[in-house]
């Protein structure tokens, strides 16, 4: 069967699309990278994909002089790539409606928290604040509104006594790992969909219900 054609936006470290580059490495899995786009040229996930032989390109946003141009940019570059997927991956730009719009339920990210909880910046730090016991990451659906839409996977982590921001977003981190090839690869087996703003997955399944006791 064809592969899933995707595409990763980034913006930085990249670690969440090495996690993508090496699930897609293995033979069977369902979907393969077609395209890196990253709006800043330093990016170190621009080296990850260059290393896994994946094309990329660079979209600066400040080069456009509104966010409708640049998300036409991103946008055009996508089609040009015949992606059919677009995963987020650490892409720290907002897009705007008509962008996330035009690829409803084909626009997925991951944010480093459990979702309603924390959405927006400095997810560990407020979480540790707010003295959660268990903390994660989601992977969902994007919808216009920010870190909300449709959620695929949670991974689940605890959150330790003597934790530190650092402590507790390298454990957060690992499950990421974990919960972004497991959301890929259910929906790139057609395993997922979406009724009424809410993913159901196929029973059939792997749970897609991460928990990392461990970190
Ligand atoms: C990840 O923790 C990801 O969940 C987060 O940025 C980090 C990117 O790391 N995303 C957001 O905060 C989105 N608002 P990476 O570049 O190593 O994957």
């Amino acid at each position: 069967m064809a592969r899933l054609r995707v595409g990763v936006l980034i913006s930085g470290r990249g670690s969440n699309l090495q996690a993508l580059i090496d699930a897609c490495a293995e033979p069977s899995f369902p979907a393969e990278i077609v395209l890196v786009v990253s709006n800043e040229a330093a990016a170190q996930g621009l080296s990850r994909a260059h290393a896994a032989g994946i094309p990329t390109r660079v979209v600066p946003h400040r080069d456009y002089p509104d966010r409708a141009r640049f998300d036409a940019a991103l946008d055009a570059v996508l089609r040009e790539a015949a992606v059919e997927l677009v995963c987020l991956a650490g892409f720290m730009r907002l897009l705007g409606d008509a962008f996330v719009n035009a690829w409803r339920d084909r626009l997925i990210n991951i944010h480093p928290a459990l979702l309603p909880a924390f959405k927006g910046l400095h997810t560990h730090e407020r979480a540790l604040a707010a003295g959660v016991r268990l903390h994660g990451c989601t992977v969902h659906f994007v919808r216009p509104a920010m870190d909300e839409g449709p959620i695929i996977v949670q991974g689940a982590v605890p959150v330790l006594p003597d934790d530190t921001p650092e402590t507790l977003a390298a454990r957060v981190l690992a499950v990421e790992h974990r919960a972004y090839p497991l959301a890929l690869r259910l929906i790139a087996e057609g395993r997922v969909r979406v009724e009424r703003e809410r993913a159901l997955v196929d029973a059939a399944a792997p749970g897609s219900t991460l928990l990392n006791p461990d970190g």
